[in-house]
């Protein structure tokens, strides 16, 4: 029975998890020896729309992977959204790279493509695109940019597992794409992540950042700075169960937001997540919403009141240039980013794990109404 209290997300572990773990024990395959490490990674990038993948420890790891893979360093510099989750920038500060940002679009909620071309300089070595809570990036203008300045392409599709580009998988336009696997995800691992590439040179090249670049020949001879990144079989087992019910997953989610859509469009003084784009239907990754000015009322103080109704809900990401730990290394003063900024202090997302119930999602929906009702 489920208990009252109804979080910001729980997993959905119902098809043939349970048969491939027991198969993990049974044969004693629980390190990253096992045969479905493989089985995983070749399956997870075919249904991406790339010929390599290399499973990793999570979503994290995997960035930090790709931005070194692409030899980023210092003097470098790497175009990012500042409103996304500090992942995406902890390899391209620890690397010696400076990070430049942009802010986002204020519908969309991903990165506003049009800042881009004015910020690279003679040392843009790449630019890093993040989808956004289960909307793609416009990928258009990206992807010409790219091209006219022979820059890399590194794209986060942690939150967009499932969903397309002009009807192309997000993770399939990177020179390295990214996916993570915790249990808020699309398809999850316990914890987990992924590296996307069609290129077999950067695939190995991961392989090897995986591994502590241990050598095929003189394995304790190292000629490159590695870590141990190494998924297990255990955790591979559950996400090729997973696997198998993508597309389930994605209708749930864009329920999910449909119904959530339907109960709340009619509150004055809220945004809500598009329905789609002219490039894709959302699959509402998480639910957010984002407070009109005028209502006076922040997302903390509204993320307070639903806990104490029993609804877990959280807070949008603090952008990257309002962060005090970058901030304390000299990164970005003075910078203004107003549409992150406003997102960070109004937004929010509520429960929209894959296990949600109808009657979960009318309670959720009651208890905004009300709070709103009575500020
Ligand atoms: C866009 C994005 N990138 C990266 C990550 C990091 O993934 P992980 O938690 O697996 O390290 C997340 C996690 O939520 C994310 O949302």
């Amino acid at each position: 029975m489920k208990s009252n209290y109804i979080p910001v997300n729980e997993p959905l572990l119902e098809g043939n998890e349970k048969k491939y773990l027991a198969e993990c024990i049974d044969t004693g395959w629980i390190s990253s020896d096992g045969p479905f490490i493989k089985i995983f990674e070749q399956k997870f990038a075919k249904q991406m729309g790339r010929k390599y993948g290399v499973a990793v420890t999570n979503g994290t790891a995997a960035i930090d992977a790709a931005v070194d893979a692409l030899d980023i360093g210092p003097g470098d510099e790497v175009i990012l959204p500042t409103f996304t989750i500090i992942s995406c920038i902890l390899q391209i500060v620890r690397s010696g790279a400076t990070p430049v940002l942009v802010d986002s679009d204020p519908l969309t909620w991903n990165m506003d493509v049009s800042q881009i071309e004015s910020k690279i300089t003679p040392r843009t070595k790449a630019i890093m695109v993040v989808h956004i809570y289960g909307l793609p990036v416009d990928m258009g203008p990206v992807l010409k940019i790219c091209n006219k300045y022979n820059l890399k392409l590194i794209e986060d599709a942690a939150e967009v597992i499932g969903q397309t580009y002009n009807g192309k998988p997000c993770g399939s336009f990177g020179h390295i794409s990214t996916v993570s696997f915790y249990p808020n995800k699309h398809i999850t691992t316990g914890e987990g992540g992924m590296i996307l590439t069609d290129d077999e040179n950067l695939a190995e090249i991961c392989r090897g950042l995986r591994n502590l670049c241990f050598q095929p020949n003189k394995r304790f001879v190292h000629e490159r700075l590695g870590w141990n990144l190494r998924m297990t079989n255990i955790q591979a087992a559950l996400g090729l169960a997973q696997i198998e019910k993508i597309e389930q997953f994605i209708q749930k989610k864009r329920d999910i937001g449909y119904q959530y859509t339907k109960l709340l469009k009619d509150i004055s003084c809220i945004q809500l997540p598009l329905v789609s784009t002219d490039f894709a239907e959302n699959i509402y990754w998480v639910y957010g919403i984002v407070l009109d000015l005028k209502k006076k009322i922040d997302s903390e103080t509204i993320i307070k009141k639903l806990s104490q109704a029993g609804i877990g809900a959280r807070p949008f990401f603090c952008p990257m240039h309002q962060q005090p730990v970058l901030k304390k290394m000299g990164f970005f003063s003075n910078q203004k980013y107003p549409v992150a900024e406003r997102m960070y202090k109004y937004g929010f997302y509520i429960p929209s794990g894959l296990s949600l119930e109808r009657s979960q999602i009318d309670r959720v929906a009651k208890n905004i109404k009300l709070i709103i009702k009575n500020i």
